[in-house]
This record gives C-alpha cells, structure tokens and sequence, in this order.
C-alpha cells in the first residue's frame, strides 16, 4: 500500500472511543484500565469522546467483545459521532475486521496507536527505517481491512467492501520487496553500530532503561547537563543518545538514554528496535528507571523485565532507580517497592535529590574494576594528563624539584596498559589500600 494511502490511518484528530476487554484475573484494575490509553492516545494526537471496558472470562474470539457491548458500542459510536474506535487490546485481523463490519466504523487496536506514535516521533534514519519495518509487518496480514478503513475515510463509492484480491496480492508484493530493502538498510545502520558500540569495549557504559515516562531523559541531563529532551508524554525519546558523565570520585562513564518501554509493546517494533537497544545489551551497568509516583509502577517493572528479556538483555548487572520520589503522595507505597526491591535507591531526578547514593550504587556496581595507581610523570606530560582527565579520578599530585609529579588516581584495570604507556606507575593498590603484585588482567 502506498505511503501517502497509510498516512491517512493515523489516529490525530480524530474522535475517539476507547474500550478495553478485561479477562477474569487480570492484574488490570476496570476502573483504572483506559488510563494508559487515554496517555497513549493523547499522544497520538486524538481527542476521546468516550469509553466502554468490559470484564470476561470469556472474549468472544469473533469480536473479543460480547455481543450485547458490540451493541452498547454501537449506541455509544451514534451518540458520540465518534470517527475511530481504539481498543487497549490486541486485535487479530479477523476480529479487527469482523467489528469494522459489525459497527461500521474505523477499529484501531493498540499496536497500531503505538506504531501511529512511533512513526510521527523517529527523528533519526535509523528509527524511521525500523517504525516503517515494523508498521509493513503489521500491516501485512491485515490489508483488507487496511482497505475498508481508507473507504470509510473517504467515503467513497461502496465503502466497506474492500479491495479485490488481485489489488491484496498487488500490495503483499509491493510490501515484501519494500520489507527486504528496509531489512538490508537497516543491517548496514546495524553492522555500523555494532562496530561503534565494540571500539567503546575499553570504556564502562551505562545505559538507562525504563517504562516510557519514567523520568530516564529527565535523569540523563540532570547527570551530565545533556541538553535531551524531556516532555511529559509518553515515548518522548525514540532513539539512543550517548553522552559522557564524569561520576564524581570514580571516572568517566558513557551513559545512554534509550527507547521508553511500554505494556504489549508490538512484537514487530520490539524487533526492529533492537539494534537501537544494542548499547543497552552491551552496557556494563543497567539504570532501570522506575516512576515510583505512579500507581502500575510495580507492574511497569514486570513489563520492563520481559522486554529486556525479549531483546536478550543480561539482567544480572542492573540497579532500580526509583524516581520521581518528590511525587509520591503515599508514601508507605514506596516502601512497598523497596521492601520487594532491596537494592534500590531512591531519587528526585526533578529536584536533584538522592544523587548521591544514586552515584555511590554506580560506583559499587563498576566498581570491582577499580585500582589506585601512583604515576610519575613529567610535569610537562601533556598527554598523559588528557588520559587522566578522561579515564580517571585524580586524588591527589606532588610536584617535587625536577619538574616531575607524582599522580594518585583511580582507575578501571582496563586502562592500566594505556597509563604505563603514557607514564611510569610505581605503586598499584586495590581500593581497600592492599598492594596489587600481578597485574595480568590489564589491557
Ligand atoms: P520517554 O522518552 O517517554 O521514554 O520518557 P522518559 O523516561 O525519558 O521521561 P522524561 O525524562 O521525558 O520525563 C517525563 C516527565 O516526567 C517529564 O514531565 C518530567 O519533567 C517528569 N519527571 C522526570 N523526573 C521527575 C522527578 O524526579 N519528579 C517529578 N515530579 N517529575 C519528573
């Protein structure tokens, strides 16, 4: 299908109804179950007229609503003049095109209001390459239906039928030859950052993760004074941004905000996303962001592990950030979450507050790495103390009368071959002030 015809499928401006079908025992509470939607749709840039959840222990597998709501829904889309109905649900093709009959209205399902969001938000080659990916993968098997919603908006003569056959199989061409040219773009974008992520093999990464609006952007600037940006809606940041943080007393990291995660994330953009999330399976620390203020927030966690889990991020280095502290009106629900999450530390990346325990966590995480070196070197060593700057904390110098200095810093074990290039070590003590006599582990 040509671009400028799915242009047409976006959600903004339109008028909207959002219903969400709860089976029996979901952890989803009814009264609270369009919340998210209604944040996701707001992003989408659509105005909501009007709501319907329904709770069973059944979904019909035609309709996945029942049929006495597909009646209410009816009702509420003639009342309403709704022009879109969202659902917080998945939809297979034939459930989405069995309601776009029974209701004759345009059916949206929530990957496609993620996509929707996706698409308008990637600013990069890359990130537009994947959301274009994954929206041709969506799209595929449902290009009937993809169709019937491009008559109803436009109204044309018989509206609703949908396309021939001839035209579907016209269009699956045209998707699959577009599909193998996105797929070898994007191995060339990949193949690149892979070989950009491995030459920082010598230098500690850090990189945040976290449910979309948690506060990772917010928590990036605070730290490093990046101009990122921050907005409260939900995926405000699409793509992968590295910056360097000196952290105080240790050395210099790399630390990267990435992509915002989110409940049933659609399977095809998890995929494609996956070379943007490269830096956060090779980092050597995770920030698991969490908005401690928000009411799912254990949940939030539980999606956050299964999307890492998805994309083959290792878990076992990772610490709980719980942010957005300043926020939280009940406290004892903090409490909850640090009881279960012992590890944690609390901040305000708002206020600035918590930092440095939030910095002295990092330190003990990276930290197993770390020596403290004495280096003698010329005072005219130019190089060396640009080394030093970069890759070290420098504690302490002592100019004596042949215009040398001797240098006590800390440093990652990695860097060791670089510093006896560039100076003369002369002692090498672990961070509990024992002598270290091998150094065989150095680069
Ligand atoms: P995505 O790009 O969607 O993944 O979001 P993000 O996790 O990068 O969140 P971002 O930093 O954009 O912040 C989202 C909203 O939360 C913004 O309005 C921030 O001002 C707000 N926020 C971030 N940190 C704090 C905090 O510590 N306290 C409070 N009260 N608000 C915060």
């Amino acid at each position: 299908m040509a671009d400028a015809k799915r242009e047409q499928l976006k959600v903004q401006e339109q008028k909207a109804i959002l219903v969400a079908v709860l089976e029996t025992g979901s952890r989803i509470d009814k009264d609270t179950a369009l919340d998210e939607l209604h944040g996701l749709v707001k992003s989408a840039g659509a105005e909501v007229v009007g709501e319907l959840v329904q709770k069973t222990n059944q979904p019909s597998g035609a309709t996945l609503l029942g049929k006495g709501k597909v009646e209410d829904l009816k009702q509420l889309i003639e009342a309403t003049g709704a022009t879109v109905v969202i659902f917080d649900n998945n939809l297979s093709p034939s459930q989405g095109r069995n309601l776009e009959e029974e209701l004759n209205s345009v059916i949206v399902d929530r990957s496609e209001v993620i996509l929707d969001i996706f698409a308008r938000r990637a600013q990069t080659y890359e990130a537009r390459l994947q959301v274009e990916l994954a929206q041709l993968l969506y799209y595929r098997p449902r290009l009937k239906r993809m169709w019937t919603h491009l008559e109803r908006i436009e109204g044309g003569v018989g509206a609703g039928r949908g396309p021939g056959e001839k035209q579907i199989e016209t269009d699956r061409r045209l998707i699959d030859q577009r599909v193998s040219e996105l797929k070898a773009k994007l191995k060339e974008v990949s193949n690149r950052r892979e070989r950009i992520v491995a030459t920082r093999d010598d230098q500690p990464t850090v990189s945040l993760v976290g449910y979309t609006n948690a506060g990772k952007s917010t928590l990036m600037r605070t730290l490093t004074g990046a101009d990122v940006y921050v907005a409260d809606q939900l995926f405000a940041t699409l793509d992968t941004r590295t910056k360097r943080w000196h952290v105080p007393h240790w050395g210099e990291v790399l630390l990267s905000d990435t992509v915002g995660f989110v409940r049933d994330l659609p399977h095809h953009l998890v995929a494609s996303f996956k070379s943007t999330l490269e830096e956060a399976r090779q980092a050597s620390l995770l920030l698991h962001v969490v908005d401690a203020s928000h009411p799912e927030a254990e949940r939030q966690i539980d999606t956050v592990h299964q999307v890492l889990e998805e994309i083959g991020v290792d878990r076992t280095n990772m610490l709980l950030v719980l942010n957005k502290v300043d926020a939280v009106a009940d406290r004892s629900a903090v409490d909850v979450l640090r009881v279960k999450h012992l590890d944690c530390v609390c901040v305000s990346a708002l206020e600035r507050s918590g930092l440095d325990k939030l910095e002295s966590a990092i330190i003990a995480r990276l930290g197993d790495g770390i020596v403290i070196a004495e280096v003698v070197t010329s005072v005219a060593n130019g190089k060396l103390f640009a080394f030093l700057s970069q890759c070290a904390d420098v504690t302490d110098r002592v100019y004596d009368e042949l215009n040398r200095v001797r240098i006590t810093c800390r440093i990652d074990r990695r860097y060791l071959g670089k510093l006896r290039a560039e100076g003369q070590v002369v002692t090498l003590k672990d961070t509990f002030g024992r002598d270290i006599v091998s150094s065989d582990d150095e680069a």
